[in-house]
C-alpha cells in the first residue's frame, strides 16, 4: 500500500515538473520570438525612427502613419521591383516574404 502510494506520487511529481518544465521552455520561446521579431524591425530605425515613429525632418519618409497592410504593399512594392527607391528596393530583397511580413506587422499603425 505504502510502495504504491509512493510510486504515485513520484509519477505525481515528474508530471508536475515536465509540466513546468515545457511552460518554462514555451514562455523562453515566446520571449526569444518577440526579441527576434523586434530585432528585424531594429533594423529600420536608422532611417525611420524607433518602432516607425519616424525622425521629424530627418529627410527620411515617416511610416509611423501607414498600416500593416500598407507598410507591407510597399515593401512586396520594392522588392518585385513594382516599386523605385534609392534604398528601399535593395533592403527589401534581403528579407524574405515572411520576414516582411513581420516587420510590418511590427511596425504598423495601430
Ligand atoms: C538606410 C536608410 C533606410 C533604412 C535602413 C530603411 N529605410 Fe525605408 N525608406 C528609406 C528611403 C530613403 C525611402 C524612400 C524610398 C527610397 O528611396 O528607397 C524609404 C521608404 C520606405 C517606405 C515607403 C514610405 C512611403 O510612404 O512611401 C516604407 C514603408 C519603408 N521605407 C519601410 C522600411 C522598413 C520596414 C525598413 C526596415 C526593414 C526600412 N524602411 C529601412 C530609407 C531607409
Amino acid at each position: 500500500m505504502r510502495a504504491k502510494y509512493l510510486k504515485a506520487s513520484i509519477l505525481a511529481s515528474a508530471i508536475l515538473g515536465l509540466v513546468h518544465w515545457s511552460s518554462a521552455a514555451l514562455a523562453q520561446n515566446a520571449a526569444a520570438s518577440d526579441l527576434y521579431k523586434r530585432g528585424l524591425a531594429a533594423t529600420c530605425a536608422n532611417c525611420h525612427g524607433t518602432d516607425g515613429k519616424g525622425v521629424v525632418d530627418g529627410g527620411m519618409p515617416l511610416i509611423n502613419n501607414l498600416t500593416s497592410g500598407q507598410i507591407l504593399e510597399k515593401l512586396k512594392g520594392y522588392k518585385s521591383g513594382a516599386l523605385e527607391g534609392t534604398i528601399m528596393p535593395q533592403l527589401a530583397k534581403g528579407y524574405t516574404d515572411e520576414q516582411l511580413e513581420t516587420i510590418a506587422n511590427q511596425l504598423g499603425k495601430r
